[in-house]
């Protein structure tokens, strides 16, 4: 099977170079916004790829002819999505656009990423027919491109996550496990809030589960996330447990006492009986997840 990627620059790009290149039976085809920055090419083929570039978009994917194109290209940054609102369309929605448009015209299956901020969050842990309202721009683009998608492309599957966590190599942006871990370890206090509540996912877990949706052409909406549900606050107590870190740097704060721009589902977090059921999804558990992180930053010292 030819799988080609988007966005594999990024977390979960990365992480899924990493699944695809050692096994023979797939060609993988990473793409990504100018350099590769995944260290070497070694076991799949990378080519530039802006998927805001309507041609560019149709070009490749029309030169490679994956039976399968994942897309983790996204706009990530839920704050930056509220300041520059038509970035954010150009790449959460528009670029959406170009990638079914490509995908259909050449007979791919399409493997979306969305996100828990699609919903409003007063309950969780919530699962696949619950219905979205999100309360920020971000969780607003991811929801215009869900339904984009789910009207107009041939052949897909949207893949929902939560709270992704892992390292890669020359990442753009950090997450709650390494800024936790990080600030702790230079002694500096930190609040975090106790009202919010996820599931957070490990990254490889959530590669295996893009992997499973692609490898059978899966369609429809699938949660993939880690199984252990947690407030943001129990998150980064366990992160110092873990590392064994000063817990008395940790401050309870609520969503109202951190002042960001743009608002976060209070309760979200998903069920994952159904990628369970189809898929034979199987994620670790948070500790599971913090230790094999903990290998990856060893073995980089
Ligand atoms: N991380 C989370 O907690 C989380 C939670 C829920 C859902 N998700 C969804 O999961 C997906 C993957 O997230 P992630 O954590 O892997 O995000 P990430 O690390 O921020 O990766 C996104 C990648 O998209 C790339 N990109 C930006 N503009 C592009 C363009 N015009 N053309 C091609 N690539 C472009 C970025 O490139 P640069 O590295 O060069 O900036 C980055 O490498 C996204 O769809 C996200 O919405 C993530």
């Amino acid at each position: 099977m030819k799988v080609l990627i988007t966005g594999s620059n990024g977390l979960l790009g990365q992480k899924l170079i990493d699944y695809y290149k050692i096994q023979s039976e797939h060609q993988l085809i990473a793409t990504a916004k100018g350099n590769n920055r995944y260290g070497n090419a070694d076991g799949f083929i990378y080519q530039s790829l802006d998927i805001t570039k309507r041609e560019e978009v149709l070009d490749v994917i029309g030169k490679y002819l994956p039976d399968v194109v994942i897309n983790t290209a996204a706009m990530t940054n839920v704050d930056a999505c509220e300041s520059e609102k038509e970035l954010c369309d150009s790449l959460n929605i528009e670029a959406v656009g170009y990638l079914v448009a490509a995908c259909n015209a050449n007979n791919a299956h399409l493997v979306h990423l969305s996100t828990d901020f699609i919903f409003e969050g007063t309950h969780g842990p919530i699962d696949e027919l619950e219905k979205p309202n999100p309360i920020s721009y971000y969780g607003l683009s991811k929801l215009k491109a869900e339904e984009f998608i789910q009207a107009e492309s041939k052949s897909w599957a949207i893949a929902r996550t939560v709270l992704v966590y892992g390292i890669v190599s020359d990442m753009s942006r950090s997450n709650i496990v390494l800024w936790a871990k990080g600030a702790l370890e230079s002694g500096k206090p930190i609040n975090v809030v106790s009202d919010q509540f996820r599931t957070p996912t490990l990254a490889e877990d959530l590669a295996i589960g893009c992997a499973l949706i692609a490898a059978q052409k899966a369609s429809g909406i699938y949660n993939i996330s880690g199984r252990d549900f947690m407030s943001v606050f129990d998150l980064v107590y366990r992160v110092a447990n873990f590392w064994k870190l000063d817990k008395n740097l940790l401050n309870i704060s609520t969503s109202e006492g951190i002042k960001q721009p743009a608002r976060r589902p209070p309760i979200t977090g998903f069920r994952l009986d159904k990628a369970v059921k189809d898929l034979g999804y199987n994620p670790r558990s948070f500790e599971e997840g913090l230790a094999l992180l903990d290998q990856q930053l060893k073995a980089q010292i």
